[in-house]
Protein backbone atom coordinates (compact mmCIF):
# COMPACT_ATOMS: atom_id res chain seq x y z
CA UNK A 1 0.00 0.00 0.00
CA UNK A 2 1.74 3.21 -1.41
CA UNK A 3 2.23 5.50 1.95
CA UNK A 4 -0.08 9.13 2.03
CA UNK A 5 -0.14 12.00 4.33
CA UNK A 6 -2.26 12.06 7.97
CA UNK A 7 -5.41 13.20 7.85
CA UNK A 8 -6.95 15.66 10.51
CA UNK A 9 -10.33 13.99 12.45
CA UNK A 10 -11.33 16.80 14.91
CA UNK A 11 -8.14 18.50 14.72
CA UNK A 12 -6.13 15.08 15.69
CA UNK A 13 -3.41 13.72 12.88
CA UNK A 14 -4.89 10.58 12.05
CA UNK A 15 -4.49 7.90 9.20
CA UNK A 16 -6.27 8.54 6.18
CA UNK A 17 -8.41 5.11 6.47
CA UNK A 18 -9.97 5.91 9.83
CA UNK A 19 -11.66 8.75 8.07
CA UNK A 20 -14.51 7.44 6.12
CA UNK A 21 -15.66 5.31 9.53
CA UNK A 22 -15.17 7.70 12.23
CA UNK A 23 -18.57 8.06 12.30
CA UNK A 24 -18.72 4.64 14.03
CA UNK A 25 -15.84 4.95 16.59
CA UNK A 26 -18.04 8.14 17.69
CA UNK A 27 -21.03 5.65 18.56
CA UNK A 28 -19.08 2.55 19.83
CA UNK A 29 -21.09 1.47 22.60
CA UNK A 30 -18.62 0.73 25.90
CA UNK A 31 -20.01 -2.08 27.97
CA UNK A 32 -19.21 -1.61 32.11
CA UNK A 33 -17.30 -4.23 32.55
CA UNK A 34 -14.86 -3.14 29.33
CA UNK A 35 -11.37 -2.38 30.45
CA UNK A 36 -9.88 -0.14 28.09
CA UNK A 37 -6.04 0.28 27.45
CA UNK A 38 -4.80 4.07 26.45
CA UNK A 39 -1.52 4.92 25.54
CA UNK A 40 0.05 7.07 22.42
CA UNK A 41 1.73 5.19 20.78
CA UNK A 42 5.20 2.99 21.69
CA UNK A 43 4.43 3.76 24.89
CA UNK A 44 4.34 -0.21 25.41
CA UNK A 45 0.71 -0.73 24.51
CA UNK A 46 1.39 -4.56 23.86
CA UNK A 47 3.17 -5.16 26.71
CA UNK A 48 0.37 -3.94 29.03
CA UNK A 49 -1.93 -6.00 27.05
CA UNK A 50 -0.15 -9.00 26.77
CA UNK A 51 -0.01 -8.30 31.13
CA UNK A 52 -3.61 -7.51 30.88
CA UNK A 53 -4.49 -10.71 29.13
CA UNK A 54 -2.83 -13.20 31.23
CA UNK A 55 -4.09 -11.50 34.26
CA UNK A 56 -7.68 -12.39 32.99
CA UNK A 57 -6.63 -15.40 32.02
CA UNK A 58 -5.18 -16.67 35.40
CA UNK A 59 -1.50 -17.11 33.69
CA UNK A 60 -3.00 -19.58 30.95
CA UNK A 61 -0.49 -19.25 28.28
CA UNK A 62 -1.95 -21.20 26.07
CA UNK A 63 -5.04 -19.27 26.10
CA UNK A 64 -3.49 -16.04 25.59
CA UNK A 65 -1.80 -17.78 22.60
CA UNK A 66 -4.28 -18.40 21.22
CA UNK A 67 -4.89 -15.26 19.31
CA UNK A 68 -2.87 -12.34 17.98
CA UNK A 69 -2.79 -9.56 20.22
CA UNK A 70 -4.71 -7.40 17.98
CA UNK A 71 -7.50 -10.08 18.31
CA UNK A 72 -7.61 -10.58 21.95
CA UNK A 73 -7.32 -6.65 22.65
CA UNK A 74 -9.04 -5.13 19.38
CA UNK A 75 -7.41 -1.82 18.50
CA UNK A 76 -10.78 0.00 18.88
CA UNK A 77 -10.31 2.97 16.28
CA UNK A 78 -8.88 0.73 13.74
CA UNK A 79 -10.01 0.59 10.18
CA UNK A 80 -7.86 -0.83 7.25
CA UNK A 81 -9.49 -1.50 4.01
CA UNK A 82 -10.37 -5.16 4.20
CA UNK A 83 -8.65 -5.68 6.83
CA UNK A 84 -9.44 -4.93 10.59
CA UNK A 85 -11.97 -2.97 11.53
CA UNK A 86 -12.18 -2.22 15.35
CA UNK A 87 -15.53 -1.49 16.44
CA UNK A 88 -17.21 -4.22 14.25
CA UNK A 89 -14.26 -6.58 15.77
CA UNK A 90 -15.60 -5.46 19.60
CA UNK A 91 -19.16 -5.40 18.86
CA UNK A 92 -19.06 -9.17 18.54
CA UNK A 93 -16.81 -9.77 21.12
CA UNK A 94 -18.50 -11.32 24.37
CA UNK A 95 -17.60 -9.81 27.58
CA UNK A 96 -15.65 -9.03 29.59
CA UNK A 97 -13.54 -7.18 26.79
CA UNK A 98 -10.37 -5.88 26.66
CA UNK A 99 -10.54 -2.68 24.24
CA UNK A 100 -6.86 -0.94 22.82
CA UNK A 101 -6.93 2.92 22.02
CA UNK A 102 -4.54 5.29 21.47
CA UNK A 103 -6.91 8.63 21.35
CA UNK A 104 -6.52 11.62 23.07
CA UNK A 105 -9.14 12.04 25.65
CA UNK A 106 -11.40 14.09 23.59
CA UNK A 107 -11.66 11.98 20.73
CA UNK A 108 -12.88 9.06 23.01
CA UNK A 109 -16.58 7.68 22.43
CA UNK A 110 -18.48 9.30 25.14
CA UNK A 111 -19.65 5.78 26.23
CA UNK A 112 -16.91 4.82 28.22
CA UNK A 113 -17.30 7.78 30.12
CA UNK A 114 -21.19 7.13 30.90
CA UNK A 115 -20.31 3.70 31.41
CA UNK A 116 -17.92 4.25 34.42
CA UNK A 117 -15.11 1.74 32.30
CA UNK A 118 -12.03 0.91 34.39
CA UNK A 119 -9.14 2.13 32.07
CA UNK A 120 -5.64 1.56 31.88
CA UNK A 121 -3.10 4.62 30.66
CA UNK A 122 0.44 3.97 30.41
CA UNK A 123 2.79 6.94 29.61
CA UNK A 124 6.60 6.47 28.32
CA UNK A 125 8.79 9.38 28.44
CA UNK A 126 8.48 11.63 25.30
CA UNK A 127 12.12 10.94 24.26
CA UNK A 128 12.27 7.41 23.66
CA UNK A 129 8.83 7.76 22.31
CA UNK A 130 10.35 9.75 19.90
CA UNK A 131 12.83 7.60 19.19
CA UNK A 132 10.42 4.71 18.94
CA UNK A 133 8.05 6.13 16.68
CA UNK A 134 10.77 7.11 14.46
CA UNK A 135 11.11 3.09 13.83
CA UNK A 136 7.98 2.31 13.70
CA UNK A 137 7.01 5.53 11.56
CA UNK A 138 9.78 3.31 9.47
CA UNK A 139 8.45 -0.18 9.51
CA UNK A 140 4.58 0.63 9.37
CA UNK A 141 3.46 1.60 6.26
CA UNK A 142 0.33 3.47 7.27
CA UNK A 143 2.42 6.22 8.31
CA UNK A 144 3.82 9.28 5.79
CA UNK A 145 7.70 8.68 4.94
CA UNK A 146 9.62 10.03 8.34
CA UNK A 147 12.04 11.92 6.35
CA UNK A 148 15.36 12.03 8.12
CA UNK A 149 15.70 11.62 12.18
CA UNK A 150 15.76 15.43 12.79
CA UNK A 151 12.23 16.01 10.57
CA UNK A 152 10.95 13.75 11.99
CA UNK A 153 11.81 14.65 15.65
CA UNK A 154 10.76 18.56 14.67
CA UNK A 155 7.54 16.56 13.57
CA UNK A 156 6.78 15.11 16.80
CA UNK A 157 7.38 18.19 18.73
CA UNK A 158 4.81 19.91 17.00
CA UNK A 159 2.31 16.97 17.43
CA UNK A 160 2.53 16.39 13.92
CA UNK A 161 2.66 12.90 13.96
CA UNK A 162 -0.19 10.56 14.05
CA UNK A 163 -2.28 10.84 17.05
CA UNK A 164 -1.18 14.56 17.37
CA UNK A 165 1.44 16.19 20.06
CA UNK A 166 2.15 13.69 22.99
CA UNK A 167 2.23 16.60 25.45
CA UNK A 168 -1.52 17.14 25.31
CA UNK A 169 -2.01 13.53 25.11
CA UNK A 170 -0.23 12.70 28.59
CA UNK A 171 -1.94 15.64 29.95
CA UNK A 172 -5.32 14.85 28.77
CA UNK A 173 -5.14 11.64 30.61
CA UNK A 174 -3.33 12.69 33.31
CA UNK A 175 -6.29 15.18 34.30
CA UNK A 176 -8.97 12.48 34.02
CA UNK A 177 -7.44 10.13 35.87
CA UNK A 178 -8.22 12.62 38.60
CA UNK A 179 -12.25 11.79 38.23
CA UNK A 180 -12.29 8.57 36.31
CA UNK A 181 -11.39 5.04 37.00
CA UNK A 182 -8.16 5.12 35.91
CA UNK A 183 -4.57 3.68 36.86
CA UNK A 184 -1.90 5.93 35.49
CA UNK A 185 1.27 3.61 34.58
CA UNK A 186 4.79 4.73 33.75
CA UNK A 187 6.81 2.97 31.05
CA UNK A 188 10.04 3.42 33.23
CA UNK A 189 8.55 2.06 36.87
CA UNK A 190 7.28 -1.15 34.53
CA UNK A 191 10.58 -1.39 33.21
CA UNK A 192 11.81 -0.76 36.85
CA UNK A 193 10.11 -3.00 38.92
CA UNK A 194 7.66 -5.07 36.75
CA UNK A 195 6.20 -7.32 39.79
CA UNK A 196 5.68 -4.28 41.69
CA UNK A 197 3.41 -2.40 38.87
CA UNK A 198 1.95 -5.92 37.57
CA UNK A 199 0.85 -6.41 41.19
CA UNK A 200 -0.70 -2.97 40.44
CA UNK A 201 -2.81 -3.97 37.92
CA UNK A 202 -3.71 -7.06 39.73
CA UNK A 203 -5.43 -5.02 42.82
CA UNK A 204 -6.71 -2.25 40.30
CA UNK A 205 -8.64 -5.17 38.47
CA UNK A 206 -9.75 -6.49 41.62
CA UNK A 207 -8.37 -10.00 41.25
CA UNK A 208 -6.64 -12.24 43.80
CA UNK A 209 -3.44 -14.25 41.59
CA UNK A 210 -0.79 -16.89 43.83
CA UNK A 211 2.34 -15.61 43.76
CA UNK A 212 3.45 -18.49 40.87
CA UNK A 213 0.63 -17.04 38.87
CA UNK A 214 2.35 -13.76 38.93
CA UNK A 215 5.28 -14.81 38.20
CA UNK A 216 4.26 -16.83 35.14
CA UNK A 217 2.77 -13.49 33.58
CA UNK A 218 6.13 -12.22 34.77
CA UNK A 219 8.49 -14.33 32.78
CA UNK A 220 5.74 -14.70 29.94
CA UNK A 221 5.54 -10.76 29.39
CA UNK A 222 9.62 -10.25 29.61
CA UNK A 223 10.70 -8.53 26.85
CA UNK A 224 12.81 -11.69 25.75
CA UNK A 225 9.33 -13.88 25.57
CA UNK A 226 7.72 -11.06 23.97
CA UNK A 227 10.41 -11.13 21.08
CA UNK A 228 10.12 -14.35 20.21
CA UNK A 229 6.32 -14.49 20.79
CA UNK A 230 4.23 -14.50 17.34
CA UNK A 231 1.40 -13.63 18.43
CA UNK A 232 2.47 -10.26 20.46
CA UNK A 233 5.00 -9.52 18.55
CA UNK A 234 3.14 -8.81 15.02
CA UNK A 235 5.05 -10.92 12.75
CA UNK A 236 1.50 -12.23 11.36
CA UNK A 237 0.65 -8.99 10.07
CA UNK A 238 0.65 -8.26 6.54
CA UNK A 239 3.71 -6.55 5.48
CA UNK A 240 1.82 -4.80 3.54
CA UNK A 241 1.44 -3.23 7.19
CA UNK A 242 4.38 -3.65 9.05
CA UNK A 243 7.74 -4.78 7.41
CA UNK A 244 9.94 -6.16 10.01
CA UNK A 245 12.74 -6.34 7.65
CA UNK A 246 13.01 -2.64 8.20
CA UNK A 247 12.66 -2.64 12.13
CA UNK A 248 11.79 -5.55 14.30
CA UNK A 249 8.70 -4.24 16.50
CA UNK A 250 9.75 -5.44 19.62
CA UNK A 251 13.24 -3.38 19.16
CA UNK A 252 15.18 -2.81 22.33
CA UNK A 253 12.75 -2.92 25.20
CA UNK A 254 14.87 -0.07 27.45
CA UNK A 255 14.28 3.29 28.48
CA UNK A 256 16.82 5.44 27.63
CA UNK A 257 17.83 4.97 23.98
CA UNK A 258 17.27 8.53 22.93
CA UNK A 259 20.59 8.94 24.01
CA UNK A 260 21.79 6.76 21.12
CA UNK A 261 19.68 8.95 18.74
CA UNK A 262 19.86 12.95 19.89
CA UNK A 263 22.77 15.23 19.35
CA UNK A 264 23.52 17.63 22.09
CA UNK A 265 22.11 20.77 20.11
CA UNK A 266 18.65 18.48 19.91
CA UNK A 267 18.76 17.28 23.23
CA UNK A 268 19.12 20.97 24.14
CA UNK A 269 16.09 22.21 22.02
CA UNK A 270 14.12 19.24 23.05
CA UNK A 271 15.07 20.07 27.05
CA UNK A 272 13.72 23.97 26.84
CA UNK A 273 10.51 22.70 24.09
CA UNK A 274 9.70 19.86 27.16
CA UNK A 275 9.77 22.42 29.76
CA UNK A 276 7.33 24.98 28.55
CA UNK A 277 4.96 22.34 27.59
CA UNK A 278 5.11 20.49 31.07
CA UNK A 279 5.30 23.83 33.34
CA UNK A 280 3.56 23.96 36.21
CA UNK A 281 2.92 19.81 36.25
CA UNK A 282 3.56 17.01 38.62
CA UNK A 283 3.38 14.94 36.16
CA UNK A 284 7.24 13.82 35.82
CA UNK A 285 8.97 11.43 33.70
CA UNK A 286 12.52 9.51 34.03
CA UNK A 287 14.24 9.26 31.09
CA UNK A 288 16.25 6.51 31.89
CA UNK A 289 16.44 3.34 33.79
P1 LIG B 1 11.16 0.29 21.47
O1 LIG B 1 10.86 0.66 20.05
O2 LIG B 1 11.79 1.41 22.24
O3 LIG B 1 11.91 -0.98 21.61
P2 LIG B 1 3.65 -0.10 21.65
O4 LIG B 1 3.27 -1.49 21.98
O5 LIG B 1 2.91 0.95 22.42
O6 LIG B 1 3.67 0.15 20.19
O7 LIG B 1 5.14 0.10 22.17
C1 LIG B 1 6.22 -0.54 21.55
C2 LIG B 1 7.44 -0.32 22.40
O8 LIG B 1 7.32 -1.09 23.61
C3 LIG B 1 8.72 -0.79 21.70
O9 LIG B 1 9.75 0.05 22.20
C4 LIG B 1 8.80 -2.22 22.22
O10 LIG B 1 10.07 -2.80 22.11
C5 LIG B 1 8.42 -2.00 23.69
N1 LIG B 1 8.00 -3.22 24.37
C6 LIG B 1 7.09 -4.13 23.95
N2 LIG B 1 7.01 -5.15 24.82
C7 LIG B 1 7.87 -4.87 25.82
C8 LIG B 1 8.24 -5.57 27.02
N3 LIG B 1 7.72 -6.74 27.34
N4 LIG B 1 9.18 -4.97 27.82
C9 LIG B 1 9.71 -3.79 27.49
N5 LIG B 1 9.40 -3.09 26.36
C10 LIG B 1 8.49 -3.63 25.54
Amino acid sequence: MPRRELESIHGIPLYWCFVEKWGQVEAFQARPDDLLISTYPKSGTTWISEIVDMIYNDGDVEKCKRDAIFNRVPFMEMSTPNFINGTEQLDKMPSPRLVKTHVPVQLLPISFWEKDCKMIYVARNAKDVAVSYYYFYQMAKLHPDPGPWNEFLEKFMAGNVAYGSWYDHVKGWWEKAKDYRILFLYYEDMKEDPKREVQKVIQFLGKELKEEVVNKILHHTSFQEMKKNPSVNYETMPSWALDHSISPFMRKGISGDWKNHFTVAQNERFNRHYEEQMKGLALRFRMEI
